[in-house]
C-alpha cells in the first residue's frame, strides 16, 4: 500500500520527541515566544516582510478577507475572482463574508489560472479582487497576473497552501499577491499537525491581521500602534483597553506547540522540497513517456514544489483505466483537489449564476492524485512509475 501519506512530519521520530519534551517543559502552551519566533523565521523564509501565524490554512483565508473587509479595501457585494479548481476554503470566506465569489477556469496545460485567463476575466468583469490558488506545487505566470491586477485596481491574493517552496523568476509563490496563505496541515509541505500562515509586505494589513486572529483586540500589536488605536477611539485606560474590541474578528490563535512544531520543520524544509522535487522529476519522465496523459506545463517555474503528483489521462475511460492501474497496485489516490468548485452542493445552495468552466470539468472528470514525500523509498517510485506508464 502506498497511502497519500506516511507520517505526520519530516523525520517522525526525531521531531514526536522533541515536541514530547517541549511540552514537559514549556511554561507557557498557549500562543507565545514560540509562535512570534517562527513567523519571524518564516518571512525571512519566504523573503516577506510580515509572517502571521494561524491555527489553520482555511482560517488564514477567511482572516484575510474579514482583514481586508475591515480596512474598507473590500466590501458586502465585492467579487472576488477565485481559481474553479480549488480547495472549499478558499471559496467559502468569499461567501461567508457576502462577497460574490466569480470562478475562473483554469489553463488546460498547467491547471493554473494564467495572464491570459485573468485578461479574458477583466475584459468581461468588474473584478475587486483576485484570490488565485497556485495548484499541487504549480503556478500560472504570477508576475504577468500582478502587473494585469495592478493596472486594473485588482487586489492580487495567493492561497499558496499547496505550492510552499515553489518559485519562479527567482520568487517565492505566495509573495507575487498583497498576502499569501500558507497550510501546515499533515500531508502538506511540512506540518504543524494543524496550522497555517498569512505572508504579506504590507504592514497596515499585517496588523489588522492581527487584529482579526485574537478577537478583535490590539493585544499583538505594538505599543505605539496600541497608543495610536487607543487615542483614535479614545480608550484611556489600560484596565479598558485590554477588552475593548476594535474590529471584526475571530479566535484563529495557534498554540505553542504550532510555533515549535513550525520552528522544527522549518529547518527541514528546504531538503523536503528538495527530495519531493526529485520524486517529481523522476515520475515525470513516465508521463513524457505516455501519450494517454497530459503532461502539465512549468516551464516558467524554477522550482516545481508539490506535496502530491497530479495524473490527468486525456478522456475519462482512460482515466478509469489509470484509476484500475493504481488502485490495482495498492495506491491511494483522490480527485485533484475536489474538482471543480461550481459542482460542489455548498456552492450550488449559494451561487445561482451558471459559469462555463469547460477546463474544470475535464480536470474534475479525468484526473486524480497521489501523495509525493520524501518517504517515497525507490520501490515505491518504481511503482508508481510502472502506474503511470502506458501498458
Ligand atoms: C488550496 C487550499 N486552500 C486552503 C486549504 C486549507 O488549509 P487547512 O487544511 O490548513 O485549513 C487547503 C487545504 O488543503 C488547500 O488545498
Amino acid at each position: 500500500m502506498i497511502p497519500l501519506m506516511k507520517s505526520a512530519f519530516y523525520k517522525e521520530h526525531e521531531t514526536r520527541l522533541k515536541l514530547s519534551e517541549f511540552i514537559l517543559k514549556a511554561d507557557q502552551l498557549s500562543m507565545s515566544e514560540q509562535c512570534y519566533q517562527f513567523e519571524e523565521k518564516f518571512a525571512e523564509f519566504c523573503k516577506s516582510k510580515y509572517a502571521i501565524l494561524f491555527n489553520s490554512g482555511g482560517s488564514a483565508n477567511l482572516a484575510l478577507l474579514q482583514a481586508l473587509k475591515n480596512q474598507g479595501l473590500l466590501r458586502s457585494g465585492s467579487k472576488i475572482a477565485f481559481s474553479a479548481l480549488t480547495w472549499s476554503t478558499n471559496v467559502m470566506p468569499i461567501i461567508q463574508l457576502g462577497m460574490e465569489p466569480v470562478p475562473v477556469d483554469v489553463d488546460p496545460n498547467s491547471l493554473n489560472i494564467m495572464s491570459e485567463n485573468v485578461k479574458e476575466l477583466i475584459e468581461n468583469n468588474e473584478i475587486d479582487a483576485l484570490f488565485t490558488t497556485n495548484v499541487l506545487g504549480f503556478a500560472g505566470d504570477l508576475d504577468k497576473i500582478k502587473e494585469l491586477c495592478t493596472n486594473n485596481n485588482v487586489i492580487f491574493l495567493e492561497d499558496n497552501c499547496e505550492a510552499l517552496g515553489t518559485e519562479l523568476q527567482g520568487r517565492k509563490t505566495g509573495t507575487f499577491g498583497l498576502a499569501g496563505t500558507h497550510s501546515f496541515f499533515v500531508a502538506h509541505h511540512m506540518s504543524t499537525i494543524e496550522g497555517g500562515m498569512i505572508c504579506t509586505d504590507d504592514e497596515d494589513l499585517a496588523d489588522m491581521l492581527k487584529i482579526v486572529r485574537a478577537n478583535g483586540w490590539d493585544r499583538n500589536l505594538s505599543a505605539k500602534k496600541q497608543i495610536s488605536l487607543r487615542k483614535r477611539y479614545d480608550v484611556n485606560s489600560e484596565f479598558q483597553a485590554k477588552y475593548t474590541f476594535y474590529d471584526l474578528g475571530y479566535n484563529f490563535r495557534p498554540t505553542e506547540i504550532t510555533g515549535f512544531l513550525g520552528l522544527v520543520q522549518l529547518e527541514y524544509l528546504k531538503e523536503n522540497i528538495i527530495m519531493r522535487e526529485k520524486n517529481h522529476n523522476f515520475l515525470e519522465l513516465s508521463v513524457l513517456n505516455n501519450e494517454d496523459l497530459v503532461q502539465i506545463e512549468h516551464n516558467h517555474l524554477n522550482v516545481v514544489s508539490g506535496f502530491a503528483f497530479p495524473v490527468i489521462a486525456k478522456t475519462s475511460a482512460l482515466r478509469d483505466k489509470y484509476f484500475a492501474q493504481f488502485s490495482g497496485a495498492g495506491v491511494e489516490i483522490r480527485p485533484i483537489i475536489s474538482g471543480n468548485m461550481e459542482k460542489q452542493p455548498f456552492f450550488k445552495k449559494y451561487v445561482t449564476k451558471a459559469y462555463s468552466l469547460p477546463v474544470a470539468d475535464k480536470i474534475h472528470d479525468c484526473g486524480f492524485y497521489f501523495g509525493n514525500y520524501p518517504e517515497l523509498n525507490t520501490s515505491d517510485l518504481n511503482i508508481l512509475s510502472n502506474c503511470l506508464t502506458k501498458y
